[in-house]
Formats: C-alpha cells, structure tokens, sequence
C-alpha cells in the first residue's frame, strides 16, 4: 500500500512550495525507537501530537534496528490519521510535511522520510528533511521549553542513548561541534552499568531510582578525561571499572545496599565529567548567552543539578527543556523545520523543498550550513 493511501485521497496536486509557506507543518520523528508525529501551527503552537515508545526491545536489553524499522511502518499510518484529526487538518491543509531524515537508524529513517515523501506528494505540498541532531539543538528554543527565551549563541550538552555532545549552537544552520564521546555515549553509559547490577531496559531511570538509597562517596571511581583540555568525553574505563567492583556477582544479585552505593558513585562519576566537559565547553566559546542540556540523560536530577551550576559559576542562565521535549519526539522536528522555514525566508532564499534526499545514517551539523548558502 502507498504510505500516503491510509491518511489522504490521492489527488496528484502540483507542488507549490511558496504558496505553502504560511500552514500548520507535520512532522515525523522515527530514527531511533520512538515513533512520533506532531502538527504545529506556523508560531509554534502544537496543533496534535501522538507519540509510542517501542516497548519490543526491552526482552532484548537494547533497540534493535530492524524490529524498530517494522514497528514504525506498521504503527505510522494510524498515527499519522489520529494527529491530523485531533488536529482537524487533511494533509491539504499543511503548509509542509517535515521528517527526521538523520542521522539515525538507517531502517526506521527510510520509513519516516518515505512516508512523509508520500503524504507530501500525494498532498502537493512541499516535504522538508530535518536533521534529527539539529532538532535537538534547537528545542531550546521552541516557545515555552524555557523560562526566558533561549537566544543565540548557546552550549548544548546533548546527552542520550545515542548522542554525547557539546554543540555550539550559533544560529539556525550553525553549529560547531566543540566535543563529544569517544566510545560510549552517556546514557547507554546508564543502560550498561544498570543492566549489571540487574536492573531493566532502559537503565538510566532504574539506576537514578537506585542511586536515591546509595552514597555516592561509598565507591571510588575513575573520571575519564576530566582536567584534560577540550571537553571530549569517554565512559567505558568507567564503565569497566564498576564491572570490576561488582566482579563475580554480574548478573547475580548483589546486596541491595551495595548495589544503591555503586549506582549512587557511578552517577556521582557521570556528574564530574559532565559538569568539567560543560566549563571546558563553555571556556571554548566567545559569548555564551546560556547552557542547556537535552537528551534522555538530561532527565537525570543530580546530572541536572550539577550543570546548574556550572551555570550559575558562569553567570549564565541554565536551561533543560522539559523531558517530553528532551527525549526523541516530533515536536522538535517540526520546530526545527519551522526555524529553517523561517531563516530561509529571513535570507530571500526559495523554500526549503527535500523530495530529492535521500535519509542518511550520519549527517554531521556542519553540514546544515549548506542549505543556507553559508557552507
Ligand atoms: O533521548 P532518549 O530518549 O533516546 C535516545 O537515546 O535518543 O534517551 C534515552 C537514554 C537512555 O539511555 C536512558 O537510560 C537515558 O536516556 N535516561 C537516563 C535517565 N532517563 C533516561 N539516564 C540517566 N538518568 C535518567 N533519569
Ligand atoms: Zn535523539
């Protein structure tokens, strides 16, 4: 079946990017295991919003790329059709169709983009390719995720699964990346250590839990490249350190109370770097006006906590958008097109129209510049 034929009446209109420019945009979010789509009014303001976690993987203590790629084929139609009614929109009345097109995984950006390719042509309107990291780095900014408006320049400490990185972010469409991990991002850092001590997918809740019982003093643990310049970051000495702890009994229960000590001091190992990396990070621009940190591990109060005050010792606001806007979700994708609408409308350059890119695995920031003619 054509992606586009359970949501709208093929009707073959002709593309008409410029006339589209001003309507609700909708967005699709697919490239790890979250399946999401959003409709947003040109100011920001959510129309409809639909969002399922992938709960197949947890049996497999991680996501699996080809069981997520199945699952958002088989769950994004009805998603789509329920977002545009809560929304009361057809696809005609969009202004623009928009899609996490990478990075990511390779399956799940296939199905997103390609369905969001098919509703764009089957509408005529014109279809939009996000960068699933630059919508990240600008949830900041959508209106309300901060207390004061989140204005440029600004450090970005993306922490999750699948991302660890300080980004400038300058402007829409420029981004330095100043550091990031060199082996294991931070929270599959949490995912790992919280499955040896026996703890569920995904870990980094659980072991926050855990870490409330424990002392964080309790158990001496390294801190990967903190002092060292620049603010690259690394987690597997620290994550072999605690195997090393817990020794024979991985996998076996270990006393609750030690456990809650080793959960507490590798959070408390986590929050050093993180908030050393941040200072370098910060050290590493000119005019910071804020910190903010996004991603799953941003959900983490101490890790929280800590980067405040990174914050406050710079005299900088702190800003942590809430967790349904930190976490992967298609609110930021189709923020992130809406910004792009509006910077290419700002430079007198055409509307974005993407129908020719192609979804790509990796798909560094640096490159966002290109759109805007400033590469
Ligand atoms: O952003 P996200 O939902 O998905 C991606 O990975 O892109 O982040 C999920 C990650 C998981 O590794 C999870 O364990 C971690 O964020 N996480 C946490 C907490 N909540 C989620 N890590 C530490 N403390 C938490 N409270
Ligand atoms: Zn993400």
């Amino acid at each position: 079946m054509h992606p586009a034929d359970s949501c709208v009446t093929l009707t073959c209109a002709q593309n008409t990017p410029a006339a589209a420019a001003g309507g609700p945009v909708l967005a699709i979010e697919s490239s790890c295991d979250e399946t999401a789509c959003a409709i947003l009014a040109p100011d920001g303001h959510v129309l409809g919003e639909r969002l399922i976690s992938q709960d197949a993987h947890a049996m497999f203590g991680g996501v699996v790329p080809e069981i997520a790629a199945r699952a958002h084929l088989a769950l994004l139609p009805a998603l789509v059709r329920e977002t545009l009614a809560e929304a009361g929109l057809a696809p005609r009345d969009l202004g623009a169709i928009a899609a996490s097109t990478g990075p990511g995984l390779i399956g799940g950006l296939i199905v997103g983009a390609n369905f969001s390719k098919g509703l764009a042509l089957a509408s005529g309107r014109p279809f939009i390719a996000v960068n699933h990291i630059e919508a990240h780095a600008l949830s900041p900014r959508f209106p309300g995720a901060s207390e004061e408006p989140v204005g440029f320049p600004y450090l970005l400490l993306l922490v999750s699964g699948g991302h660890c990185q300080c980004i400038a972010v300058e402007g829409v469409g420029k981004y330095r990346r100043l550091g990031g991990t060199i082996d294991d991002a931070a929270g599959e850092a949490f995912d790992k250590v919280a499955k040896m001590l026996g703890l569920g997918w995904p870990g980094g809740p659980a072991l926050e839990k855990l870490a409330e019982e424990g002392n964080p003093q309790a158990v001496s643990l390294p801190r990967p490249l903190h002092g060292r310049p620049g603010c690259d970051f690394s987690f597997s000495g620290l994550k072999t350190a605690v195997a090393r702890q817990i020794g024979e009994d991985v996998q076996t229960a270990l006393p609750r109370r030690e456990a809650a000590d080793l959960a507490a001091s590798f959070q408390e190992a986590v929050a050093d770097v993180m908030a050393d990396r941040a200072a370098r990070a910060l050290d590493m621009m000119t005019t910071p006006s804020a910190l903010v940190v996004a991603g799953g591990v941003a959900a983490n109060r101490v890790i929280r906590a800590r980067l405040q005050e990174v914050a406050k010792a710079a005299g900088l606001p702190f800003a942590a958008p809430p967790l349904r806007l930190c976490t992967d979700n298609a609110v930021m994708v189709a923020w992130a097109a809406i910004e792009t609408c509006r910077e290419t409308a700002r430079l007198g350059l055409p509307f974005p129209d993407d129908l020719k890119m192609r979804p790509r695995p990796r798909w560094p920031l640096a490159e966002m510049a290109a759109r805007f003619g400033t590469a």
